[in-house]
């Protein structure tokens, strides 16, 4: 799960590497390292315990300098966060340096043969062994020893490899985890993601498993293991440089909140045009054939992306009639599923690298469905391994909440479910129109939302220092309120439940005191009320209460409000509104989205936390 970045070039390492690190630092901060090759030939390290600020701050008492480096940010699997398990690794003569993402599985054994041969460890890491295994086949040609080391590796993992006698040359490799080369002029780089080199770059290579390459300042050759050639065409990234900047926002996550309206834009453009054509989804590489003999759909992810999966599921049994299922990816695999033939799975994942999504990818087509995966990342693993893709086009996501990639999963699965109906013929035309037309008015309605921030603040300040909140939804908005919890607890740290409204009487009732505030969401719909039964129930109990309502309603505000209670009872008080615009109760787990992204910020904002890297949490979690 860490993140990796590596210059070679005529520049100064050290800048390029730190701006990259930190534009990776999503994918773990617990320690960060810096290697380069100085001018006279000697590798020079740096390394701290904590942010790349901190790796900043060392090098401005200690500076580095030299113009081939790679650099690491960490997030903890084997060994604690401490300097001596922070990459880079070093071999025995501490003239081979390493950094890494992944995990090494077998790196036991490896350790205890090469501490059998005499090599000297310093860390408990797995990486190290990769540094002492390479030291032992060196011969004088770095890659060919990268290569035979990598053979020896059971695991994910993508490396940068220096070496202080090999000084014009970087090696790096991967096997289940990213990795890309940038292209540049007399200079070249790599890195876990494109974002992370995207201002220097637009050209990259995008590395495939057990390919690797060998950079100079000059030129990047590919090769496989045995090294054959490979031949790669240059990925030319799609979006600007300052894509990934905070571009005025305090932080990614409230600018990812705020490009919503463009996103969903971009996310319908092509696809969705007039509320009277058929959705077009050539991307999703399914015949009408295979889709009419469809016999069930299988949503699997984790997190957030799981949330959209639960919306999916909804919408293909409701809009396709074909029965469907969702599972956490994590646990789809341990229930050894039965797939039946004409079975289609649908792999949800922001980043496209999510190790629980991919093995339980790879598990549902070793049972023989046809996989489709809903995505952002462009040419990630899932993508490579998946049937057919369907890019959400959210741009990149770095705030480690997610937020617009969520809103555009859901959209997506939206088109995906319309497809399905339309091709079965199993909705009628009015329906068909009634809820293109409600996605074709998205990005309106969503800058709508945006536009009403200061009142969902002025709501976050009542309730951003009470301890404990209940989120509850039912029917297709039962995701949008595990969703709204899982993005309130993740970054405000606020202990949030989400919960099916039905299931309030089972036990979750039993938490409803003044110091838990339950939001509650009553949009109109097959569901409503039964939720204007659910808030009663709360305010009975004095429990303070936000509800997302549709705008208009006048029934919600005063839902369950006591005349009679005590001044200081909330029983008495209006509830507080999150309003949004009414829309299709089949697409409103889009619009409900937005209000609830920006209370969960707004608290935790109020509430001094670190929004972007909330604490033990990755981007990207490229372990099981
Ligand atoms: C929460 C969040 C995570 C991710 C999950 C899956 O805000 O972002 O729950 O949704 O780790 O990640 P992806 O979508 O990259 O597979």
């Amino acid at each position: 799960m860490c993140g990796i970045v590596g210059y070679i070039g005529f520049r100064q390492a050290p800048e390029i590497c730190l701006a990259g690190l930190g534009r990776l630092e999503y994918r773990g901060y617990d320690s960060a390292g810096l290697a380069v090759i100085t001018d006279n030939g000697q590798l020079d390290v740096r390394k701290v315990v904590g942010k790349i600020a901190a790796l900043r701050e060392l090098l401005q008492s200690q500076p580095l300098a030299g113009t081939i480096g790679i650099g690491h940010t960490r997030w903890a699997t084997h060994g604690k966060p401490s300097v001596e398990n922070s990459h880079p690794h070093l071999s025995c003569d501490g003239r081979i340096a390493v950094v890494h993402n992944g995990i090494i599985e077998n790196y036991q054994e490896l350790r205890s043969r090469l501490e059998a041969e005499g090599h000297t460890f310093t860390s408990q890491t797995d990486t190290e062994v990769m540094a002492h295994l390479i030291e032992k086949y060196y011969d004088g040609d770095l890659r060919a020893a990268v290569c035979r080391a990598v053979r020896d590796l059971q695991g994910a993992f993508a490396f940068g490899v220096i070496c202080a006698d090999s000084p014009g040359q970087m090696v790096a490799v991967r096997r289940f985890s990213p990795l890309v080369v940038g292209l540049g002029d007399g200079e070249n780089y790599i890195a876990s993601d494109m974002g992370a080199i995207r201002k220097e770059t637009d050209r990259v290579y995008v590395i495939a498993d057990d390919e690797v390459a060998l950079l100079t300042p000059d030129k990047v050759e590919l090769t496989d293991l045995d090294l054959n050639p490979v031949d790669r065409e240059v990925f030319v990234i799609p979006w600007p440089a300052d894509a990934a900047e905070k571009g005025g926002h305090k932080h990614f996550m409230h600018k990812e909140i705020h490009e919503q309206p463009d996103a969903i834009h971009a996310c319908l453009a092509g696809r969705l045009s007039d509320p009277d054509k058929p959705i077009v989804l050539e991307d999703l590489n399914m015949s009408e054939r295979e889709i009419k003999s469809l016999r069930k759909v299988v949503f699997t992810a984790c997190g957030t992306a799981y949330h959209a999966g639960l919306v999916g599921r909804f919408l293909t049994e409701k809009l396709a009639r074909i029965p469907a299922e969702a599972d956490l990816a994590a646990e789809l695999r341990a229930r050894d599923p039965v797939v039946l033939d004409n079975t289609l799975c649908i792999v949800i994942s922001q980043s496209g690298e999510t190790a629980d999504t991919l093995v339980a990818l790879r598990d549902m087509k070793e049972k023989g469905a046809k996989v489709i995966s809903v995505l952002n990342v462009v040419d990630s693993s899932i993508a490579r391994e998946s049937d057919g893709v369907v890019y959400i086009q959210a741009g990149p996501e770095i705030g480690v909440a997610s937020t617009k990639a969520y809103t555009l999963q859901i959209l997506t699965l939206e088109l995906i479910a319309l497809h399905f109906a339309e091709v079965r013929g199993v909705a009628s035309p009015q329906q068909l129109h009634e809820l293109k037309s409600a996605l074709l008015k998205m990005p309106e309605l969503a800058q709508t939302l945006l536009d009403r921030e200061e009142d969902v603040k002025a709501i976050a300040a009542k309730y951003y220092q009470k301890p404990n909140a209940l989120y509850l939804g039912r029917g297709i908005n039962l995701p949008s309120a595990l969703e709204g919890a899982l993005k309130m607890k993740e970054i405000s740290y606020i202990h949030a439940e989400g919960y099916s409204a039905g299931e309030m009487k089972h036990g979750p009732i039993a938490l409803i005191e003044p110091s838990c505030f339950t939001v509650a969401i009553a949009v109109h719909g097959e569901v409503y009320d039964k939720m204007i039964g659910n808030i009663m129930e709360i305010k009975a109990r004095s429990g303070p209460l936000i509800a997302v309502a549709d705008d208009g309603d006048e029934q919600i505000p005063v839902t369950g409000v006591d005349p009679q209670a005590d001044p200081d009872d909330v029983a008495g008080q209006p509830n507080d509104m999150l309003w949004v615009p009414p829309v299709p109760e089949l697409v409103s787990p889009v619009t409900v989205a937005i209000p609830l992204q920006l209370l969960a910020y707004h608290a935790a904002d109020m509430r001094g936390e670190h929004i972007d890297q909330p604490r033990n949490l990755a981007k990207t979690v490229t372990v099981e």
